[in-house]
């Protein structure tokens, strides 16, 4: 029997592989030349009907071959595959730059981004710093350091987004500290804290931010909001200087003759705590949250409630932008149809 000839099955192999232009070609190919019926596989299998002195040598050079005509197969569907691609890819000679420039449609900010903006502006006016915090936050900032510890019912005032799950108790331990759960933070006081925690007297600070509720939505009530919050601690600190930061700042943002109203209201991280509402028309608005700050978070915070005094302040933003604005229903601010947001294009 003649011993195969294991150059010209090479240089078949090597031109028919050249040859075949599409993925089922190079297929056909493998299946031709590698495949359990290909010539490849017959040689080896054949390889003991050989002259015993022979069978080394064609053996050798058989599985040599296999191997080299496997990797030329991978570099031609490689080489395959980065034509494709760039046949795909526009030419990058086509932008012809001669072209007259054609008008872009321009964004533009978020009404409750420019009156957010406005609001921290009179703020600075008014002497306060702004500085933003984190929206995903400890329950400990969040309430158990505000005065609403665990189980109180002052927790049902703010419905809220958990991200950690509650740990089920310790029935060997059930007077254990129930680990710290993250939560979205429901509102921008815990700010307060943590202001407190890095800062020292004269205290006169914003935090604009974002702030998120467990919550049913109508026309007044969103599950996401964005508030302002304020913090004043001094020496000499008292319920005048609250009242008459808050007037001005409602008088400076929405004009100098609004009509204002204090009445007592009950948040657990102030005493006394109050409500301002403005009059708009026949109707009392509810605007904001105050009071003066509690004498054991001034004492928490490391400093003697006889010196130091405080108040503090929180207010919805998009309350305000529906006053300036002229909108009827919050929820117009988050349902992102551009037929309501464009209307605040070239406005301030
Ligand atoms: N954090 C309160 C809320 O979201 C608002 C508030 C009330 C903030 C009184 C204050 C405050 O700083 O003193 O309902």
């Amino acid at each position: 029997m003649a011993l195969p000839d294991l150059a010209a099955i090479e240089s078949d192999a090597r031109r028919d592989l050249a040859a075949a232009a599409d993925a089922p070609a190079l297929d056909d190919w493998r299946t031709r030349y590698l495949g359990r019926k290909g010539i490849l596989t017959a040689l080896l299998r054949g390889l003991s009907d050989l002259p015993q002195a022979d069978r080394p040598a064609i053996g050798q050079g058989a599985n040599q071959l296999k191997r080299a005509l496997e990797a030329a197969l991978t570099e031609r569907q490689q080489e395959r595959r980065r034509a494709e691609t760039e046949a795909q890819a526009p030419a990058a000679t086509s932008i012809d730059v001669t072209l007259p420039a054609r008008p872009h449609p321009q964004g533009q900010l978020h009404p409750v981004t420019l009156t957010r903006r406005a609001m921290e502006r009179v703020f600075r006016e008014m002497g306060f710093d702004v500085v933003e915090g984190p929206e995903v936050e400890w329950d400990t900032y969040n309430f158990d350091r505000l005065r609403v510890p665990r189980d109180h019912p002052a927790r049902d005032m703010w419905d809220t987004i958990w991200i950690d799950p509650e740990s089920p108790e310790d029935p060997a331990a059930p007077l254990a500290q129930p680990a710290p759960r993250r939560l979205l933070r429901t509102h921008t006081s815990p700010m307060q804290i943590r202001y407190l925690e890095a800062h020292q007297p004269p205290i006169r600070v914003v935090v604009p931010g974002t702030c998120y509720r467990y919550e049913a939505t109508d026309a007044a009530h969103e599950w996401m909001l964005t508030q302002i919050e304020g913090l004043v601690i001094d020496e000499n600190i008292s319920f005048p200087h609250l009242k008459g930061t808050l007037e001005s700042f409602v008088h400076r943002f929405l004009g100098p003759g609004l009509e204002t109203r204090f009445r007592c209201d009950y948040f657990p991280f102030v005493e006394p705590g109050a409500e301002l509402s403005i009059r708009w028309g026949d109707r009392w608005l509810e605007m904001l949250g105050a009071g003066m700050v509690h004498p054991e978070i001034i004492e928490a915070a490391g400093l003697d409630p006889e010196r130091y005094t405080g108040f503090a302040f929180g207010m919805g933003v998009e309350r305000f932008a529906m006053l300036r604005y002229g909108i009827e229903d919050i929820r117009n601010f988050y349902q992102n149809d551009l037929r309501f947001l464009q209307q605040f294009r070239g406005v301030s």
